[in-house]
């Protein structure tokens, strides 16, 4: 499902300054579009974008009704990328459900936008952790909306700048064996310029109106086998030995306790209890007309689409 994409199209881009986002303006504005608004809480969090033709970051609080309704009628397609890891029970409902509750009111009263959605693989209401019971409250949200909106649920998302495979690739530089906690859950890791690719598709493909759409990689692989790709790229592959579940979760217990964000919380590891992988009725990245690429494709190619070449300076150094 391939378009050519209309550069005059407003786009407002809610999370642009994130990870995905980030990927997703700098094709954009490769692909032509020159009308781009991506609204950030700290202008700080979006430098990345500053050297990006045709984006304008502007400093807002998605907490401003009237504000958000400004910048609602100022697009034809809004795209919401804003979500938390991490949090309470209150902090996953605000920003997965109760913002956008609010993403859509504000969309219907500017007389219906598009809206596209970054949901995640293996949301349900009754799923283990609050990220994927929230995420799929939030969905139920968009979906009940008489809005054209189209919806994409990616497995773990790999690129030069995540906070995955650069986790682990930097703990295998510091400790000599890797205590690994949810080391048999499954994931089916996905390129970020493929999520970026198939978010551009979805931003105009017309077929595409109230569907839900997987953005998986080719290769299902254990969290094992992950951290031990990411370690082998660096040729710094330390031992993994999987952790006990009790001790697993004693373990995200004491990084909560941690000051900032954890690295692996309770609630992470309840989101691995359910396998990270396509569930195969739904449409794919093949339906949006792009072939993705697996993490060992990638790295192969272009090593620096993970910091591995940063990583390997310090090893060596
Ligand atoms: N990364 C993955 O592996 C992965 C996997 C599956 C699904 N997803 C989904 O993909 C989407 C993008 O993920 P990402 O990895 O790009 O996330 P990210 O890097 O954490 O970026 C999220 C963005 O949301 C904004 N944001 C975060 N908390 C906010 C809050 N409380 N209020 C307002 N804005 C807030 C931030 O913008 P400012 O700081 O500029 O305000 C940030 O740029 C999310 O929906 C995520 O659930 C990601």
């Amino acid at each position: 499902m391939k378009t050519t994409p209309d550069p005059d199209t407003r786009l407002l881009i809610f999370g642009g300054s994130g990870f995905v986002g980030r990927a997703l303006c700098r094709q954009l504005v490769a692909a032509g579009f020159d009308r781009i608004i991506v609204p950030t809480r700290r202008r700080a969090h979006a430098r990345a974008l500053n050297v990006l033709p045709g984006v304008t970051v502007l400093e807002a609080s998605i907490q401003d009704d009237a504000g958000l309704r400004t910048l609602v009628s100022q697009a034809d397609v809004v795209l919401n990328l804003i979500a938390i890891l991490q949090g309470s029970e209150t902090a996953f409902e605000a920003a997965h459900v109760h913002w956008p509750r609010r993403l859509v009111q504000a969309c219907e009263a500017a007389g219906g936008r598009r809206l596209v959605h970054v949901s995640a693989l293996g949301v349900a209401e009754d799923a283990p952790s609050r990220y994927l019971r929230s995420k799929a409250r939030g969905e139920a949200v968009i979906r009940a909306s008489g809005l054209d909106w189209r919806l994409l649920r990616p497995s773990v998302i790999f690129g030069a700048e995540d906070r995955f495979l650069n986790l682990f690739a930097e703990l295998q530089q510091s400790f000599p064996v890797l205590p690994l906690a949810g080391a048999k859950a499954q994931f089916q890791p996905v390129w970020v310029e493929d999520v970026a690719t198939a978010l551009c598709r979805l931003i105009e493909a017309p077929g595409a109106a109230g569907q839900v759409f997987e953005a998986t990689g080719p290769q299902v692989l254990s969290l094992r086998e992950l951290v031990q790709l990411s370690g082998r790229l660096l040729s710094r592959e330390r031992p993994v030995v999987p952790l006990p579940a009790a001790l697993a979760w004693l373990q995200a217990l004491f990084m909560e306790c941690l000051p900032g964000e954890p690295l692996m919380s309770r609630d992470n590891l309840a989101s691995m209890q359910v396998p990270n992988i396509a569930g195969g009725r739904l449409p794919g990245l093949k339906a949006l007309g792009i072939q993705p690429r697996s993490v060992a494709g990638v790295l192969d190619v272009q090593p620096r689409a993970l910091r591995l070449d940063d990583w390997r300076r310090r090893v060596r150094g």
